[in-house]
This record gives C-alpha cells, sequence and structure tokens, in this order.
C-alpha cells in the first residue's frame, strides 16, 4: 500500500517534472578530454575537477540523480542504508550483498569500549556540534591501526566504519550537550531511526523514522560541493580516510553550506510571524543580506531536494503549533523570495530550507541540524574520495600573484 510519505515524494516528482523538459541532457555522458578548456570564475565557478559517475547535479531542470537513479525515486523506494552502497560500490546491491553490507554496519555501529570511553572524555559541548564531531571523528581515527593504509580497499572499509560510527557519534553529541546519559547503538533499526533514538532517547514512529530515512537519501551526495571537493583535495596527497572527512566536516559547518539549515531556523524564530516576513525580507534586502536556505552556485531552478522536504515539513510540522509556525513563516518567505528574485536571479529555496522544520518536529535541536546533514554526506564524500583515489593525482590548482615582483628588504627599524 502507498503510504501517504511515498505519495507526496511522487506529487513532487510529478511537479519538477512537469516545470522541465523531461528528457535527458546527452552532455550527461560525454567523456573528458584532459587537457578540458573551460571558463573559471571566482570560487572556481565552472572549474572541472574530474570524470565522475557517482552523481550529477542537472542546475538548469532541477534534477538530481545517484548513479542514474533519480532522487525521487531513491527517497520513495530505497533506504539510506541502500544509497549509501549504490554510491560506494556503483550499483544496487542484491539481497545478499545489502544483507552483508547491513550486517558490516551494525558490527560497526556499536562503537568499541575504548571509543566509547575516548569520544565521552572530550569536552563535548564547549563549542559548536560540528565542531565536536569534526574532533571526535578524528578520535576514531587514532584508534583506528588500519588508518594510516590507503590502498582503496582499506578506505573502503574504513568508509563503512563512518557510515555507521558518525550516526552514534552525533546521538552522543546530542544528549551530552543536553546533559543526558549518551546511549548505545540499537543495530535492529535503520540507520535513520537509531540515528533519532541515539539523539532524543526514543526510537521514533515508523512515519518519522521514514521521514528521516528520506532526508538522509536527499543530503547523500551532490556534486562537487565544497566540502566534498574538500575531502577529495585531502585524499588525494595520500593522506587518509579519517583526515578527509575530518576536513569535510569542516568545510560543510560553514552557513553558506550545511550550515545554512541551522541559519535557517535561526531566521525563521528571527522574523517569529507570518505577518512579519514583509517587513524582514525589506530590511534585509535594504541590507543586503542574504537568506538563508535560497540560492545555489549549480540550481538555476527549484531545488529537487527542497521539493520533498517542503511537504514533508507541512506534514510533520502540524504536530507542534510552534513548528507549525515556522512552517508558515517559511512558505510566506519563499514565496516572498521567489516573486523578487525567482525570474531576475533564479534564486529559489535549496535543500536547507525545509529540512530544519522536519528536524525541528521530531524534536532535535536547532543546533544538531548541521550533524544530520554529516551523517548523510559521509556516503557522498567517501563515494567521491574512493572514486578519486582509484585514478588519484594531487590537486594543485593556482593562486595569481598579483602582488609587487619586488620589494628591497627593510631592516626592522627603517620600515614605515
Ligand atoms: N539571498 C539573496 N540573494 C542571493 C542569495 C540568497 N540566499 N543567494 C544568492 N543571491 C544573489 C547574490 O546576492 C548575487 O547577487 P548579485 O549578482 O546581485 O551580486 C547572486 O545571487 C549570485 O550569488 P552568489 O553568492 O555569487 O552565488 P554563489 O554561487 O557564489 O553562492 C550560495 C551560492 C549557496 C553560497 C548562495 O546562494 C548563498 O549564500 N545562499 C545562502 C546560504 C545557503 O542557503 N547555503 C546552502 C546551499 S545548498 C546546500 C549546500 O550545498 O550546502
Amino acid at each position: 500500500m502507498t503510504t501517504q510519505i511515498e505519495k507526496l515524494i511522487q506529487s513532487a516528482k510529478e511537479k519538477a517534472y512537469e516545470e522541465t523538459d523531461s528528457a535527458a541532457e546527452p552532455a550527461l555522458t560525454s567523456a573528458v578530454e584532459w587537457p578540458v578548456k573551460c571558463n573559471v570564475g571566482l570560487g572556481l565557478e565552472g572549474a572541472v575537477a574530474c570524470e565522475t559517475t557517482i552523481g550529477y547535479v542537472n542546475g538548469s531542470k532541477g534534477w538530481l540523480i545517484y548513479r542514474g537513479l533519480d532522487c525521487f525515486d531513491l527517497s520513495e523506494f530505497s533506504s539510506f542504508e541502500e544509497t549509501s552502497y549504490l554510491l560506494i560500490f556503483g550499483k544496487l546491491p542484491s539481497s545478499k550483498e545489502l544483507a552483508d553490507f547491513n550486517a558490516k554496519l551494525a558490527e560497526y555501529r556499536i562503537l568499541t569500549d575504548e571509543e566509547w570511553k575516548a569520544v565521552n572524555a572530550l569536552p563535548l559541548g564547549k563549542g559548536h556540534p560540528m565542531s565536536d564531531l569534526r574532533t571526535a571523528v578524528s578520535v576514531l581515527g587514532l584508534l583506528d591501526p588500519t588508518a594510516e593504509d590507503t590502498r582503496v580497499e582499506a578506505e573502503t572499509e574504513v568508509s563503512i566504519k563512518l557510515l555507521a560510527k558518525v550516526p552514534a557519534l552525533a546521538g552522543i553529541i546530542a544528549r551530552v550537550r543536553k546533559g543526558q546519559e549518551p546511549i548505545q547503538a540499537d543495530t535492529s533499526l535503520s540507520l535513520a531511526a537509531d540515528m533519532v533514538r541515539m539523539m532524543t532517547g526514543n526510537a521514533p514512529s515508523e512515519e518519522d523514522a521514514k521521514v528521516m530515512d528520506v532526508c538522509l537519501i536527499l543530503h547523500a551526495d551532490h556534486g562537487m560541493n565544497a566540502s566534498t571537493f574538500t575531502s577529495m583535495v585531502v585524499n588525494s596527497s595520500m593522506s587518509d580516510m579519517y583526515s578527509s572527512i575530518v576536513a569535510g566536516i569542516g568545510s560543510l559547518k560553514g552557513p553558506l553550506h550545511g550550515g545554512a539549515n541551522e541559519a535557517v531556523l535561526k531566521t525563521l524564530e528571527e522574523i517569529g510571524s507570518p505577518d512579519r516576513v514583509d517587513d524582514w525580507y525589506a530590511n534585509a534586502r535594504t541590507k543586503k543580506k542574504k537568506v538563508m536556505g535560497f540560492g545555489h552556485r549549480v540550481y538555476k531552478a527549484y531545488d529537487p531536494r527542497a521539493r520533498v522536504l517542503q511537504p514533508l515539513a507541512e506534514l510533520l510540522s502540524k504536530r507542534h503549533p510552534e513548528v507549525e509556525k515556522y512552517y508558515e513563516i517559511a512558505v510566506k518567505l519563499e514565496g516572498k523570495v521567489i516573486s523578487e528574485l525567482g525570474k531576475e536571479k533564479k534564486i529559489f529555496p535549496n535543500v536547507d530550507f525545509y529540512s530544519g522544520i522536519v528536524y525541528a518536529a521530531m524534536g532535535i535541536e536547532t543546533e544538531m541540524f548541521t550533524p544530520i546533514f554529516a551523517v548523510s554526506r559521509v556516503a557522498g564524500w567517501t563515494a567521491r574520495v574512493l572514486e578519486y583515489l582509484k585514478n588519484n593525482r594531487i590537486f594543485r590548482p593556482r593562486g595569481i600573484y598579483v602582488g609587487p615582483a619586488y620589494v628591497e628588504y627593510a631592516p626592522i627599524d627603517k620600515r614605515g
């Protein structure tokens, strides 16, 4: 029987395809001839860093595919575990492959005594939870005797460990920050459901578990975004997978990237009520402030992930008047931004605009939103690091020197 969530995903897909020409683009499959001639803008806009078969963001149509599979279909039919397998190993698993993969994930999910003690001994909660997570992943790397083995097989195994352990770290971080006892993983639950349980202390309902699973699927990979590129750059020196993921977490943390989901909730709180949206927006425009959760380097159409998350946010927000108010503010703000910037600048909501409302409805604290993004993005980071490692060449772009050619050295007492 089709559930309400599946129906919402189907109608999001229909809307996305209705608004664009649904034919695939031939450019999708053309091979790269090195050296590539391309126009590069500031922030490496337009630069080509590698060839990949992992995923494709069609910015003009607002589509996202992983290994050729549409993100709407994966959201409806797949699981985060299966999607991670797809990203890392390049194909959907057979039943046996999925069972073996899940068994490995289950084995790694329970932190060892040594890992549990070391992570719980950290001064968690003093800074941002993404800093907690960055440090905790680094500690796992210190404790893993295989961490320095940079062969593809060894780094693949570390990738599976990280997929399994990062949700447990997010759980510990969430609870320690609230002054609560952390809880170990329950491997009878899915990664998504167990992450919610380890954060909130309660196993989610079936509906919430599916919604969180969809959230993890939708955040799992997204082209050559800043954190993915960061992870790849770190690994390209033949460093190690833990260092690469630690770096990815550091990059994702910023409000222009994954940190936007937290910033959106703060914006909605600041606006306070739907009738204040117009004034808030006018003031933001006067001050040339960006509206968090809008805009994208690649999407010049509605982000397909936001298309799925918006109706899910609507569904879940109905449970709490406070969260419902945030949803109403968000819808009004979306209308305002699209009417003013949609046509002119192609600014639409991105993945971070509605995700926080979904998490808030599940009782998850605002500061934990970006760590949830990281839990999911481990799949994309590791998949792309592994793909690049198979044909590795160290990243080394140029910075064009525009300073003076010669400055005479002045002794310290002669400097102005
Ligand atoms: N609100 C208002 N104007 C915007 C926004 C926004 N959120 N985003 C872009 N613009 C305008 C920007 O002011 C600029 O206008 P002009 O040409 O007049 O100077 C134009 O659109 C191009 O913007 P940009 O900053 O040059 O674009 P970029 O490709 O360098 O940055 C971005 C992309 C996502 C960082 C940016 O859109 C942004 O800062 N958005 C808000 C933060 C956010 O939601 N980030 C999450 C991104 S999606 C999830 C992820 O990958 O992490």
